[in-house]
């Protein structure tokens, strides 16, 4: 086999983010990536596994690998779906060599030598109970500006829709020390954005008890260098007053907070077992919306869950307007392998899910079309994200997390991680347009 590898990544950030320590730990085991697969010696396939059938999909993309076994090619799936299906993978498909979920990757060096002695069925499937957190110095970040650092692996708290707590095994944080010496490596070497991650990042708890989650955002954001810190996701049940408060006191916390209310009925949260009421979680919205910097609220919405009713949808629109977020992520219930509402009768068609999806989607369209014209006349500060040559414009993000085009009157563009004061000028239900200020 060529000690060359081709990566191909599903599923949210922290799937991104371990591809890319997987991508580092390959590299120093004398690894080299190549961007096409034709020309890799081991293919590895980081899978998701949240919704839509995903173990299904999987298995037509392995398929399409079988006709690559000939040459001699091994192939690793890894991920949530991996964890989640196990060995099953190897009976469906026998020419793929290692099935690993993530919370097996810091044994990879040792997975990595038994593919090379040949072996066959290789499994990382047995650490969903650790207590370890994949840690490694080697990490190829995609991205040399703005970077991520999982803070927390795993979850405890078993919504009754979601494989996570299953695909990833337990809740475990990595050591507040730990996190700040990769954090002071990264500004080091010229990262000024740092992102900290966690199936449910606010939920971390430092294994030394130096630093509760507020104080470790606190001290990433005064490492020198450090212009933006962002965490996501955060959980309603774990949101504590002193996250705004330090928002409020620490100007490099970026003003967004990503909290997730999947439904605005009190009766489906119930049945979700998210533990919460609509109530308890409207006052963790009215601590943001009472903090001195103007926090931007995003969400995430599941519609369909077996047994809403209308009025139980009615209750997410009405919060969606309480709330006023600025960007949400709505998705139809699918029921999931393993998770308790599988089970649960009052399962709803796909055309009344569609339906509901549209209602919501419609509703939100119209909040961020007014929400989003607060902006105009503003000057704020952006991270250049990227240049759209056809359109002559600069792509850049606020500290909200909004998109905000502009334009510039410099011959040259910023440079991609450069930072840029721009007046907002236009506003659009998804993003903002301005002008560059010149500097002063
Ligand atoms: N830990 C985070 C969410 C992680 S999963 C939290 O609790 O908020 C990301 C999102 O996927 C969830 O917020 C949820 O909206 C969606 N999701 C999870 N399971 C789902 C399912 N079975 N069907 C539809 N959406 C689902
Ligand atoms: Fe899934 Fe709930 Fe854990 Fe979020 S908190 S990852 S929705 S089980
Ligand atoms: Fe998907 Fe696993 Fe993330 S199921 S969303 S890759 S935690």
């Amino acid at each position: 086999m060529s000690k060359t590898f081709y990566i191909e990544t599903f599923g949210c950030q922290m799937n991104a983010h371990d591809s890319e320590k997987v991508v580092g730990t390959l590299e120093q085991q004398g690894y080299a990536q190549v961007q096409d697969e034709a020309e890799a010696g081991l293919i590895l396939y980081n899978t998701c596994s949240i919704r839509d059938k995903a173990e299904q999909k999987v298995f037509h993309r392995l398929n399409e690998y079988k006709k690559m076994q000939g040459e001699g090619k091994r192939f690793a799936v890894i991920g949530c779906v991996a964890q989640q299906e196990g060995e099953k993978i190897f009976d469906r498909a026998p020419y793929v060599s290692i099935v690993a979920g993530s919370a097996s990757y810091r044994n990879l060096p040792g997975m990595l030598e038994r593919l090379e002695r040949g072996d066959q069925r290789i499994t990382g499937l047995d650490d969903k109970k650790t207590t370890e957190t994949f840690e490694t110095p080697f990490v190829a970040r995609t991205n040399q500006h703005r970077g991520y650092i999982t803070i927390i692996e795993g979850c405890d708290k078993f919504c009754a829709y979601c494989v996570v707590p299953y695909t990833r095994g337990n809740e475990r944080s990595r050591s507040a020390a730990s996190v700040m010496e990769e954090a002071r490596r990264m500004a080091d070497s010229g990262y000024t954005e740092i992102q900290l991650l966690g199936q449910n990042v606010n939920s971390y708890r430092d294994p030394s008890g130096a630093k509760s989650f507020a104080e470790l955002l606190h001290a990433v954001g005064t490492i020198p260098g450090i212009r933006r810190v962002r965490f996501t996701t955060s959980h309603p049940r774990d949101f504590t007053r002193d996250i705004v408060e330090v928002i409020d006191a620490t100007p490099t916390l970026c003003d967004h907070v990503h909290l997730p209310v999947q439904s605005g009925s009190t009766r489906i949260l119930a049945a979700m077992a998210r533990e919460y009421t609509r109530e308890w979680y409207l006052e963790r919205i009215a601590w943001m919306k009472a903090a001195k910097r103007d926090i931007s609220m995003t969400s995430d919405i599941i519609v369909g869950f077996p047994g809403e009713t209308d009025e139980d949808l009615e209750d997410t629109a009405t919060l969606l307007d309480a709330v006023g977020y600025d960007a949400i992520f709505a998705f139809k219930y699918s029921p999931r392998p393993n998770t308790p509402s599988v089970s649960m009768a009052d399962s709803l068609s796909d055309e009344v899910k569609a339906a509901r999806l549209q209602i919501l989607l419609d509703r939100q369209r119209e909040i961020q079309r007014i929400n989003y014209q607060r902006h105009i006349g503003q000057v704020v500060e952006v991270m250049v994200e990227g240049h759209n040559r056809q359109r002559n414009q600069v792509v850049g993000r606020t500290s909200q997390n909004k998109t905000l085009n502009f334009t510039t009157a410099q011959p040259i563009m910023p440079a991609l991680g450069s930072y840029q004061m721009v007046r907002i000028t236009q506003a659009f239900p998804n993003s903002l347009l301005g002008e560059a200020q010149a500097a002063l």
